[in-house]
C-alpha cells in the first residue's frame, strides 16, 4: 500500500516536470508572443531609441577635427560588438567589418534603409522571441563626414545605414 503511494505520488510529480518544462519548451520554440508582449516590447524599444539617439547626439555635438578618433573609440565601446541588441550597420565603407549586416533581418531592414524605410520583424533568434527594428541613418550632421571620410561633407539627405535594435520579449 505505502510503495503504490509512492510510485503514483512520484508519477504526479513527474508529470508536474515534465509538463512544466514541456510548457516552457513550447513557449521558447512554439508559441509566438501575445500582441500585449509584443506592445510591451515595441515600448521598451521607443524608450531604447530615444536614448541612444540622446547619446549619439552628445557625441556628435562633441566632435571636433581634433577628438575624431577618441570620438571613434567611445562610439565603439558603446556599441559593443558583444551586445547583439543595438547594433550601427552599414555597407558604404563600414568603418568595422562586423559593422556589415549579419543575418537575413539586418541584410532586409539594411536594403530598406538604403531608401529610408524602417523595417520591423518579431522573430526567433535561437530559442528567444525578438522584437526587432530598424531605424534608417542620413548623413544629417556635418560631423558624420569627420569619422566616416567616404561621407559626402554633411549635412546631406543621403540614407547611409541604419541603426538596428533587438528586445528580448518576455513570456
Ligand atoms: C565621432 C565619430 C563618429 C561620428 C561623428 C559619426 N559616427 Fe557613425 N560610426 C562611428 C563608429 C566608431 C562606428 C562603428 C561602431 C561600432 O563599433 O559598431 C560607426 C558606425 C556607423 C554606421 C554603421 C556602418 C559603419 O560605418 O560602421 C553608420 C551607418 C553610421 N555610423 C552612421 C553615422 C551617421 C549618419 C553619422 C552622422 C549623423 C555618424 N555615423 C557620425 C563613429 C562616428
Amino acid at each position: 500500500m505505502r510503495l503504490r503511494k509512492l510510485v503514483s505520488c512520484g508519477i504526479v510529480m513527474l508529470s508536474l516536470v515534465f509538463g512544466f518544462s514541456f510548457t516552457e519548451i513550447a513557449h521558447g520554440y512554439y508559441i509566438p508572443p501575445t500582441t500585449g508582449q509584443i506592445a510591451f516590447a515595441q515600448e521598451t524599444s521607443d524608450l531604447m531609441l530615444n536614448t541612444l539617439f540622446a547619446a549619439l547626439t552628445q557625441e556628435f555635438d562633441e566632435t571636433t577635427v581634433d577628438n575624431v578618433e577618441q570620438g571613434k573609440h567611445s562610439i565603439s565601446l558603446i556599441f559593443n560588438d558583444r551586445n547583439r541588441d543595438m547594433r550601427l550597420v552599414g555597407t558604404l565603407d563600414p568603418l568595422q567589418e562586423s559593422d556589415r549586416p549579419s543575418d537575413s533581418f539586418e541584410r532586409q531592414a539594411n536594403a530598406l534603409a538604403m531608401v529610408g524605410q524602417t523595417y520591423t520583424s518579431v522573430q526567433r533568434v535561437d530559442n528567444q522571441w525578438y522584437y526587432r527594428r530598424s531605424i534608417p541613418l542620413s548623413n544629417f550632421r556635418a560631423e558624420c563626414a569627420l569619422c566616416h571620410v567616404n561621407f559626402p561633407a554633411g549635412p546631406t539627405a543621403d540614407w547611409v545605414g541604419a541603426l538596428m535594435l533587438r528586445v528580448p520579449i518576455k513570456r
